[in-house]
């Protein structure tokens, strides 16, 4: 592949992402794709440390939305520039657990804020840097944070916002794969694991092939 191909994996906490991911970047990796995983917030020194202060809900329960919005952004920025856009450049798949539309839809549509400054903010952090393709692993709110719970996963700052929150947040991942169907693809996550994982290969495996045909 002359450029690379850069995947996004969004959708409500407890989603079961992180473990599809894993899953999905060894598939790649066993068929001699060159793929490379990053998370957001993280995935640089920088990052990771903005990460803490994003994440610690005891020390930092003052954090005004705002603050919230451009810290997710600053570590972004770093990220996309530290990490991803090189190895796209190098024609590598990069695989994001979360990216730009995680806060379209928490600090957008989860806090009400206006959408449009947001949109210029994330385009001014990212440099206009677009993923080929979204999955969205979708699950309702309810569902995803009592799997959190259950899962013995700690609760973070975040997952502590009213159960409304969640759901203003689904809804708006909703908004923004019916405006931009072509990049993303949207899973039941509530289904198997194996069932989740089998859809999100399919649907990889065809935007490469359709990636490879119009290179
Ligand atoms: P994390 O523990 O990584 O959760 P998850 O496994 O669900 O990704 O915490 C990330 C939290 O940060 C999660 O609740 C979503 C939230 N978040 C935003 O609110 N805005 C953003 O831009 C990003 C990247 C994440």
């Amino acid at each position: 592949m002359a450029t690379g191909v850069f995947i996004t994996l969004e959708g409500p906490d407890g989603s079961g992402k992180s473990s599809q991911m894993r899953l999905l970047v060894e598939f790649l990796s066993q068929k001699g794709y060159q793929v490379f995983a990053t998370r957001e917030p993280g995935g640089t020194r920088i990052s990771d440390q903005v990460r803490q202060v994003l994440l610690n809900r005891m020390e930092n329960q003052e954090m005004h939305p705002r603050t919230e919005t451009l810290l997710f952004c600053a570590s972004r920025a770093q990220l996309v520039e530290e990490i991803i856009r090189p190895r796209l450049q190098r024609g590598e798949i990069v695989i994001s657990d979360r990216y730009a539309d995680s806060t379209l839809a928490y600090q957008g549509y989860g806090h009400q804020r206006e959408l449009q400054p947001l949109v210029e903010l994330l385009n001014y952090t990212t440099g206009g840097l677009s993923p080929d393709l979204t999955l969205l692993l979708d699950v309702d709110p309810q569902t995803g944070l009592s799997r959190r719970r259950d899962g013995g996963e700690e609760w973070n700052r975040l997952d502590a916002y009213a159960l409304a929150f969640h759901q203003r947040v689904r809804q708006g991942y909703f908004e923004m794969s019916r405006q931009q169907p072509h990049r993303w693809c949207t899973i039941d996550a509530s289904l198997s694991m194996d069932a989740v994982q089998d859809a999100m290969r399919v649907a990889v495996l065809e935007r490469l092939q359709l990636l490879v045909n119009r290179a």
